[in-house]
């Protein structure tokens, strides 16, 4: 059967034929009415028709579709655990429970995990949560369905993925295996649950020693703690196996946020292999590192199934990332800093500033206090590196104090846009 459309044009063309071609001399009055009197009954039954076609088409679509418009779900969710919700630094189960705002409050097995990303993924779907082009593929705004909510009382952040993870940490770039076990330690004592490594900076053993002593003296449990590993994407015939070794390397059954320690030719293959690392538990979230602008996210990202959660980037009062926080925000992408005191090299230029040296009287803090207070009021995730203890226990102080508005918009004026790394 024709479809309506192509009906009304046929009898049209019908009609119009009748109309316009004037009837020959041999037809008689009455033949030449009775054409015209069918002609007209014709249009009408094909209208009638046609605009019963179309009504019952709007009906059935009323009916059938959903009340919103389809979204491409490209997105998995990368949470593989339930478990986050109570790491957040010094809360209670019930508080983390009420950050992640997702959390079922079930037992917490593979299974439920699953079954919560699924959950997420289709409330979102049926939210009808406006799809973003990242890169090539549509992927759905994050599935928590609202902005990383920063937990300054609870010192934590709920990721995209819905994982909750502590916002201050401690980096260990330049420390030996040994010292970075004596800081990790150490840093537990003083409230630190963020813990920066990788396979290049060979410290994962000693991160990994120095959380396992806390969790067998009972200061800390695994779920309490958050570490972040990295793997280069170049240098290993086999990623899946790199990643397995790091695992076994830092000796805490799993890594909670493993990145891409910059980018190389292979970083796609290296972050397929994470995707698959997540789906397997081995690691609960995927970011990457040392990414500033959208077209070398896009790239890394290209063949992805799963939204990054983090991007680790240098970042400090020089050099603020502003433009790639604004762009990353619909995402629920958060920005970790490192280099948060400007750097190795460079901190001297950024704690003996005139307006941070002002700040600090004014609170009676320090200069890094302030540095790092600035950091997480303004929604970054700071990790400070140290091998002094005393450096260390004076950072977690950054909670201690609160900058006014004012002094944000100061500190927000001192960016330069200056990169030291290259990387
Ligand atoms: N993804 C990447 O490519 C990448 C690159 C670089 C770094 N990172 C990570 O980010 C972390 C932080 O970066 P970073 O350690 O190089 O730079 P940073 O944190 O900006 O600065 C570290 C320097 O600041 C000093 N410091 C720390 N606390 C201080 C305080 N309260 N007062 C005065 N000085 C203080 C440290 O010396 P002391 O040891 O004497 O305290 C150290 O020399 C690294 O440890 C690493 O985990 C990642």
């Amino acid at each position: 059967m024709l479809h309506p459309y192509n009906q009304t044009i046929k009898w049209s063309k019908l009609l119009g034929s009748q109309l316009i071609h004037k009837p020959k001399p041999a037809l008689s009055h009455f033949r030449y009415v009775t054409r015209w009197f069918c002609g007209a009954c014709l249009l009408t039954v094909t209208l009638g028709l046609n605009a019963f076609c179309v009504a019952t088409t709007a009906l059935a679509a009323t009916v059938v579709s959903p009340a919103s418009e389809p979204v491409v779900a490209a997105l998995t969710v990368n949470a593989t655990s339930a478990d986050s919700a109570t790491r957040a630094t010094g809360a209670t189960s019930a508080d983390s429970t009420a950050i992640s705002g997702n959390s079922t409050g079930h037992e917490t097995t593979r299974d439920n995990i699953a079954h919560d990303a699924h959950d997420a993924h289709d409330a979102h779907a049926t939210n009808a949560a406006p799809a973003r082009t990242l890169v090539g593929v549509e992927l759905l705004a994050h599935p928590t369905g609202a902005t990383p909510h920063f937990d300054l009382s609870k010192h934590s952040v709920v990721l995209n993925n819905g994982q909750v993870m502590p916002l201050l940490g401690l980096g260990t770039w330049t420390l030996s295996s040994a010292e970075a076990a004596e800081c990790v330690y150490t840093a537990i004592k003083d409230g630190y649950r963020l813990f920066d490594t990788a396979q290049y900076y060979g410290t994962q053993r000693g991160v990994g020693e120095g959380i396992r002593r806390a969790i067998a003296e009972g200061l800390v449990t695994r779920a309490e703690v958050f570490v972040t590993t990295k793997l280069t994407p170049y240098g290993f015939s086999d990623f899946d196996e790199a990643i397995v070794a790091c695992n076994q390397e830092i000796g805490l059954d799993y890594i909670d946020l493993m990145l891409i320690h910059q980018s190389g030719s292979r970083e796609q293959e290296l972050y397929a292999a994470i995707e698959r690392a997540v789906a397997k538990g081995i690691v609960h979230t995927l970011g990457i590192s040392n990414y500033y602008d959208q077209e070398s996210i896009s790239k890394v990202i290209a063949q992805a199934t799963m939204l990054p959660a983090v991007i680790q980037n240098e970042n400090h009062i020089f050099y603020q990332n502003n433009e790639l926080k604004n762009y990353l925000a619909p995402y629920g992408i958060v920005l970790e800093s490192y280099y948060p005191l400007g750097g190795r090299g460079h901190t001297a230029r950024a704690l003996n500033h005139p307006t941070i040296q002002a700040m600090a009287q004014k609170h009676q803090a320090t200069p890094a206090q302030v540095m790092l207070r600035w950091h997480l009021q303004a929604g970054f995730l700071p990790i400070p590196g140290s091998h002094n203890l005393e450096h260390i226990k004076e950072n977690y102080g950054a909670f201690a104090l609160t900058l006014s508005a004012e002094e944000m918009e100061e500190i927000a004026k001192l960016n330069t846009n200056e990169h030291y790394e290259t990387w």
